[in-house]
């Protein structure tokens, strides 16, 4: 049934790392948290940025800081933690100081749709922790490790694969375990399933059973209820059992009524729109409307969610969370 190796903290040696330099460029969501992570580990960090809050973060943090390029140049492993939109702009920056280095980057988009090209004179890897930054500080600082993938996009040195399994321990993923996959995998199946299911799918599915119930004269309180409140249970079902275990756990009636009528919901032509959605990420067509949407300042993507705030079901959301003192 596996397809994929996984490696542990036993299978992977540091070596590759001793006595090298990584560079951190962004100071965000990952990079602050990787830099903390490989910096406790005795790794000697330099931070790459340019001017302006970030940066000045990661100074007061005791990092020594510089622009992308020179923190590239006065390293031999260079972490690309930018935003993926931005990736094309520091890579350009920064390549012509990448010759004999290992590139990495924490998830394979902009190598997938082709937005950085690396030359052929340094190893590029991909090492993508499977949760937010918080969790990459947390999950090592408790020992406990967090479940991420790693690929080999070059390898010109020989060592690539050893060097992404050594910054995989040192930033304390083997703990629990690493997938290795190919680049290719990771960007797709994360983004496709972002856009298919987690955001994009889900929220549209939560917002048109909401409005079906209203629309035919249903309480707005109890249609919110019973549909995006009752979630939160539901998705710990499948996260800890699966779907058929989720099934063995609900009701008789819901487990009647779910697997008769979700194959009605998601019919053929509801797959035939996903195989769209995943024929624009893979033909690089998604990567390119994204950029644009970056360099707009995210104008299209800042209107919709005002836009959404508006929305019924989230006036009601709110009306709701505030009425029962939910937490935010
Ligand atoms: N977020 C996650 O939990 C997560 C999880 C797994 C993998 N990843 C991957 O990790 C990478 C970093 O993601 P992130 O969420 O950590 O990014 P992020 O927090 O949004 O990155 C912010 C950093 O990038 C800099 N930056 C933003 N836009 C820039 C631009 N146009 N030009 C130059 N610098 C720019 C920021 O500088 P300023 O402060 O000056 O704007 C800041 O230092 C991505 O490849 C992402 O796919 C992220």
């Amino acid at each position: 049934m596996s397809e994929l190796n996984v490696y542990r903290t036993e299978d992977v040696s540091l070596e590759t790392l001793t006595g090298k330099t990584i560079a951190i460029l962004g100071y965000g969501i990952q990079g602050s948290a990787q830099a903390a992570n490989f910096r406790d580990g005795g790794f000697k960090i330099v931070v790459g940025g340019r001017p302006g809050p970030s940066l000045e973060r990661a100074k007061s943090d005791g990092f020594q800081t510089f622009s992308y390029s020179e923190a590239a140049k006065r390293a031999h492993v260079v972490c690309l933690l930018v935003p993926d939109a931005a990736h094309g702009a520091v890579f350009d920056q920064i390549k012509s100081e990448l010759s004999g280095k290992t590139l990495v980057v924490a998830g394979g988009l902009s190598l997938f749709s082709g937005t950085i090209d690396p030359a052929k004179d340094y190893d590029v890897v991909m090492v993508a922790p499977s949760g937010p930054g918080r969790l990459v500080r947390s999950s090592f600082l408790s020992l406990q490790g967090m479940v991420a993938a790693f690929a080999v996009h070059k390898d010109v040195s020989g060592k690539a694969k050893q060097t992404a399994l050594a910054l995989c321990r040192a930033l304390g993923f083997t703990q629990m375990g690493v997938l290795e996959c190919r680049v290719k995998d990771e960007a797709a199946c994360d983004v496709f399933g972002e856009q298919a299911l987690l955001c994009g799918g889900m929220a549209e599915l939560v917002k048109a059973s909401y409005q079906t119930l209203v629309d035919r004269g249903y309480s707005k309180e109890m249609a919110y209820l019973g549909t995006l409140y009752e979630l939160r249970g539901l998705v710990d079902l499948y996260y800890h059992y699966g779907i058929d275990g989720m099934y063995e756990r609900v009701s008789e009636a819901a487990r009647f009524g779910g697997m008769k009528s979700g194959p009605r919901i998601i019919d053929d032509h509801v797959r035939q729109n996903m195989e769209k959605v995943l024929d624009d990420i893979e033909s690089g067509a998604f990567m390119k409307q994204f950029e644009e949407e970056s360099q707009s300042g995210f104008a299209w993507t800042k209107k919709s969610i005002e836009e959404q705030k508006n929305a019924d079901i989230n006036r009601m959301g709110a009306d709701i969370r505030k009425r029962f003192k939910f937490l935010p």
